[in-house]
């Protein structure tokens, strides 16, 4: 896994438009959110947003709520021209390390996003359920797996 050599770092409203673009761009059908629904979350007390940027251009973006014993992954997205060079898993890195030590991380993946599930396998997480039919799309339900990051209380042995 390559080294992210781009700093990361917070986000503020001002990246909504940036943000709606690079979401555009990364997801095919759903995952999306408005400007209004990124400056909503942004400033929600809970909200834990980072950036990739370069050249004045969002390359990739998490966002996380975090409580005092848990926090979950709402939306990550690096884009297309910018993957495989290690930014998705800095981005997960940092998360874990600086928006929420020492608490459990869950989320959700498409069971058909490989990438992602590759991405969190790659970063210790594990798959800690299924939620079947959870993406509604217009081709048809698709199911979610639920992913927890290791160590956590709740994540069964052996799964
Ligand atoms: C998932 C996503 C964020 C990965 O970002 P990225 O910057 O390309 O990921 P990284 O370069 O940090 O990859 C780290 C590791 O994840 C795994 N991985 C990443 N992309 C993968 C792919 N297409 N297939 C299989 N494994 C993959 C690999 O183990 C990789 O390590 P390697 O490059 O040494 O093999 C990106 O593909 C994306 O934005 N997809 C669309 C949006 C999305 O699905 N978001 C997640 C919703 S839950």
């Amino acid at each position: 896994m390559p080294f992210c050599p781009l700093p990361i770092t917070a986000l503020t409203s001002d990246d909504a438009p940036a943000l709606v673009a690079l979401q555009a761009a990364c997801f095919d059908s759903g995952g999306t959110w408005s400007a209004e629904s990124w400056t909503t979350s942004l400033n929600l007390p809970t909200s834990r947003g980072a950036g990739i940027r370069e050249d004045d251009l969002i390359r990739g973006v998490i966002l996380a709520q975090v409580t005092e014993d848990e926090a979950e992954i709402l939306t990550l997205a690096v884009h297309p021209t910018a993957r495989r060079h290690g930014l998705g898993a800095a981005l997960v890195r940092h998360l874990v390390t600086v928006f929420a030590p020492n608490r459990r991380i869950h989320l959700e993946v498409a069971a058909d996003n490989i990438a992602a599930q590759g991405l969190y396998e790659r970063c210790g997480f594990v798959r800690s359920g299924l939620r079947p039919g959870y993406y509604r799309r217009s081709e048809g339900p698709v199911d979610a797996w639920l992913y927890t990051s290791p160590g956590s209380p709740e994540t069964p042995r052996g799964s």
